[in-house]
């Protein structure tokens, strides 16, 4: 895999369809790609139509991706996941740039903005606390996969 140049050679733009096939390879390399979560390429586009984002971060020469981060919109409150960088380019403060761009999104949306984390991911909990988000409480997380059978 290429090097990235860090910095002056990195551009934030939005997804594009075309996207989608190494976005899912690079999920699944971070540990965001589980299939279950029935993430498909129209999944990603009603969310956009619906007035959330996408963000891919890209190395210019490359085109390689090195990072993501999606923000849904409910109609009340933003959801920010599918946020990670690519592991060889972890540990360079990339994760600052990304959020940095993400929360302008959310600036300009105007509405509240929240995020699930596992409590044993030390380092991206960090990272959100450093840029404001406070720990909502002991919440459990639930979630109905399969609808069929109600
Ligand atoms: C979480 C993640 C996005 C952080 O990106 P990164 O490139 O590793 O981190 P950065 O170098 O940009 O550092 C950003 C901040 O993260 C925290 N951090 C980074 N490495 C850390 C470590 N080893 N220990 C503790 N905190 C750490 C720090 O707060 C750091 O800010 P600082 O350097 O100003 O102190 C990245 O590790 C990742 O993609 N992980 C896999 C996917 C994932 O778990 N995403 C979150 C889902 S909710």
């Amino acid at each position: 895999m290429d090097n990235i140049e860090l910095h002056n050679d990195l551009t934030i733009r939005d997804y594009k369809e075309a996207d989608y096939d190494e976005i899912v390879r690079f999920w699944l390399l971070t540990d965001m790609g589980n299939p279950e979560r029935g993430d498909s390429k129209e999944t990603i586009k009603r969310t956009i139509e619906l007035g959330g984002k996408l963000l891919v971060m890209e190395s210019k020469s490359s085109k390689q991706i090195c990072g993501t981060s999606w923000m849904t919109f409910d109609g009340r409150r933003i959801l920010l996941h599918h946020f990670g960088i690519l592991p060889e380019c972890q540990g360079k403060g990339l994760s600052k740039i990304l959020l940095r761009e993400s929360l302008q999104f959310v600036k300009s949306n105007g509405a509240q903005v929240k995020l699930e984390v596992h409590s044993t991911n030390i380092k991206a909990i960090n990272l959100y606390k450093k840029f404001g988000f406070k720990h909502l409480g002991e919440y459990n997380v639930y979630i109905i996969r399969d609808v069929s059978n109600l």
